[in-house]
C-alpha cells in the first residue's frame, strides 16, 4: 500500500522543537500499518547555523529561517509552532491565511485579545484541522481518568486538587530565561505550568457543568532580582509560583497550585478529582497506576472491597497503538508527545477535527486570564 506523505514543518528548534522531531520521526514505531508517513520536512530557528544543525541531526529535508518561505511552501502540509508564546498568534494566522493545518505548543496565545482574534480567525477556517498540545492528556493514566469520570463512577463532582511543582527556580544564581520574562513567555508559571494543569483538570472533569466559573489566585515571586540573559541585574516580571482557589458552574470548589520554586521536586504533577461516589488520583511521577475509590463498594465487614484501587496504565495504547512497547511496558513522559503527534497526523489524514483544539486552548487562556485578574484585584473573578 502506498503511504499518504504528510510533511510537517517544526518552527522552533530548542526543547520542543526536538522532542516533536523525535516524535514525527518515530510514529511508525508505536503505531502499525500506517496508511500515512510522518516525514520531518523543514525545521525553522532563528539562525542558519541552528537549523541546518538540527537537520543534520534529526533527518530533516529542509533547513529554513524565513518563515514566509514556510508557508508559502506547497509541499507543507503542517505547520508545528514550538517557538516562545508571544510568537504563537502571528504564527498561527499567517499559517492558516496559506490553507496549512497548524498545531501550536501551549499556551496557546497570551492575552484576551489574542483569543477574540482567534476565535475570529477559526471561523474563517473551518475545514483547517487545529490542535493544541496537551501532551499529559494523552497518557494512558489522563485517559482512563476522564473515562472514569465520563462513565459517571464518580457521580457528582464536589472538590478537586492539583499541583504543578518544578524545583528550576531554586537556585537564585541562575540565569533568568525566557520563560521567566512576561514580555516574551506572557505571563509566569501559570502560563508554563498552569496551562498544563488547568488542561488536565478542564479534560478529565469534562464540559457542560463541570467548566470552570470563577477563579481567586495568589501569585508569588520568590526572587524579586535575577541575573538576566546579559549578565545584568534583571528584575523578575513574572510569577515563579501561582496558588488558585477555583469554584465549577455545578457549584464544586478546589484548588490548584503551580511553583518554580519548590525544592526537591521534578516534574512533579499531582491530581484528585472527589466526587458523590467516588474519587481518582495521579501522581505523573508515577504515570503507570490510576488510583480509583469506589464510594458504592461494600464496606462491611471489616472493610469489605472499600479503599483506592491501584488501576495499571501502562503502554495500554489502543490500536493501531499498543504494539511497541508492549502494553505491559512502562510508559513516560515522550509517549504523551507521541501519541499527540500521531492523534494530529491522523486528523489530517481522515480530515477530522482534532482534540484538545485551539478552543480548548483559547479556554485555558481565559481561565488564566481570569487568574491574573484575579491576583492583582484581590477579588473573585468570573470566566467569560
Ligand atoms: N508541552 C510541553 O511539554 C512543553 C514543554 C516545554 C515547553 N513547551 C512550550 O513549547 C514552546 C517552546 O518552548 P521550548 O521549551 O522549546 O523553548 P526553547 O527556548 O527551548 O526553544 C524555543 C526555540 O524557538 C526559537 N525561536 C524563537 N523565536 C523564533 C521564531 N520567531 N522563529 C523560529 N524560531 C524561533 C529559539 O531560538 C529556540 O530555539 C513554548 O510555547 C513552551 O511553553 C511545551
Amino acid at each position: 500500500m502506498e503511504k499518504k506523505i504528510i510533511n510537517i514543518a517544526v518552527i522552533g528548534a530548542g526543547s520542543m522543537g526536538r522532542t516533536h522531531s523525535y516524535a514525527i520521526k518515530n510514529i511508525p514505531f508505536y503505531y502499525k500499518d500506517l496508511p500515512f508517513l510522518p516525514v520531518c520536512h523543514t525545521i525553522s530557528a532563528r539562525t542558519a547555523e541552528k537549523a541546518e544543525k538540527m537537520k543534520e541531526d534529526y533527518g530533516y529535508l529542509y533547513a529554513e529561517t524565513d518563515y514566509e518561505k514556510i508557508i508559502s511552501n506547497d509541499e507543507i502540509d503542517i505547520i508545528d509552532i514550538c517557538t516562545p508564546n508571544i510568537f504563537h498568534y502571528d504564527q498561527i494566522k499567517r499559517a492558516f491565511e496559506h490553507g496549512k493545518h497548524v498545531m501550536c505548543e501551549k499556551p496557546l496565545v497570551v492575552n484576551g485579545e489574542e483569543c477574540e482574534k482567534l476565535e475570529k480567525l477559526l471561523a474563517q477556517y473551518p475545514d483547517l484541522v487545529h490542535r493544541t498540545v496537551f501532551n499529559n492528556r494523552h497518557l494512558p493514566v489522563t485517559m482512563r481518568a476522564q473515562q472514569i469520570v465520563e462513565e459517571g463512577r464518580l457521580g457528582r463532582i464536589l472538590s478537586f486538587r492539583a499541583s504543578y511543582r518544578h524545583s528550576s527556580a531554586t537556585d537564585k544564581n541562575k540565569t533568568a530565561g525566557w520563560k521567566q520574562n512576561k514580555d516574551i513567555c506572557g505571563g509566569g508559571v501559570l502560563f508554563d505550568l498552569g496551562s498544563h494543569v488547568i488542561d488536565l483538570l478542564s479534560f478529565i472533569m469534562g464540559g457542560g457543568e463541570n467548566e470552570f466559573e470563577s477563579i481567586c489566585g495568589l501569585s508569588q515571586i520568590a526572587y524579586p532580582e535575577r541575573k538576566g540573559m546579559d549578565g545584568e541585574i534583571w528584575k523578575t516580571n513574572a510569577d515563579e509560583a501561582f496558588y488558585a482557589l477555583a469554584r465549577l458552574k455545578n457549584g464544586a470548589c478546589g484548588s490548584f497550585e503551580v511553583s518554580k520554586v519548590t525544592v526537591g521536586t521534578n516534574d512533579d504533577i499531582y491530581v484528585e478529582v472527589f466526587g458523590e461516589d467516588g474519587a481518582i488520583r495521579f501522581d505523573l511521577m508515577q504515570p503507570n497506576f490510576l488510583e480509583f475509590y469506589d464510594n458504592t463498594a461494600q464496606k462491611e465487614p471489616y472493610g469489605g472491597y472499600s479503599g483506592f484501587t491501584k488501576i495499571e496504565c501502562t503502554q495500554r495504547y489502543p490500536a493501531p497503538g499498543g504494539v511497541f512497547p508492549s502494553i505491559k511496558s512502562p510508559t513516560n513522559w515522550v509517549r504523551g508527545h507521541v501519541h499527540n503527534m500521531y492523534c494530529l497526523c491522523n486528523d489530517v489524514f481522515s480530515g477530522t477535527k482534532s482534540h484538545p483544539d485551539f478552543n480548548d486552548g483559547i479556554k485555558v487562556n481565559r481561565i488564566m486570564d481570569a487568574a491574573y485578574k484575579s491576583s492583582v484585584s484581590g477579588k473573585w473573578e468570573n470566566i467569560f
